[in-house]
């Protein structure tokens, strides 16, 4: 896992250490079944990146999104704030993640910005307010 001091969080290091992480990550994706292979970097406010790969099974609704292996490696390594996601995949340009993803994302970084690519290396950045405008809550 990298970590980025914040002094050296400027943004073209910071892109460039997400890229490096994200690209790592997807050697580890297990996509036999979709052969979609996709990975995900998350920059968190103590300066650390985790990632991220899809891990699919036989049994195929017991599969995860990269976007949540990320999200919870984080959430259990104690991370409390969440900036930037990076996501990608080399079958999908400008990959976006699924209404679930979305949902999981919402209940622990409602700010976060998804970053997506394609294989130029070219980005897209969406506010996750603005892919999941009305998201699911129990309470108003
Ligand atoms: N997948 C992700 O990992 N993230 C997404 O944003 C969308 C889909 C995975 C799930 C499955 O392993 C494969 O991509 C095809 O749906």
């Amino acid at each position: 896992m990298a970590r980025i001091s914040s002094k050296a969080a400027s943004h073209k290091k910071l892109s460039k250490e997400m890229m490096r992480s994200v690209k790592r990550a997807l050697k580890n994706a297990y996509a036999p079944y979709s052969k979609v292979s996709v990975a995900a970097a998350l920059y968190c406010g103590s300066g650390r990146i985790h990632t991220g790969c899809n891990v699919e099974n036989s049994s195929y609704s017991l599969t995860i999104c990269a976007e949540r292996v990320a999200l919870f490696k984080a959430i259990s390594e104690g991370e409390k704030r969440f900036v930037l996601l990076l996501i990608h995949s080399p079958q999908v340009d400008f990959i976006l993640p699924c209404g679930a993803c979305l949902q999981v994302l919402n209940e622990f970084a409602p700010d976060i910005v998804i970053a997506t690519m394609n294989k130029k290396n070219e980005f897209h950045f969406h506010p996750l307010k603005a892919l999941l405008v009305k998201p699911f809550k129990l309470h108003k």
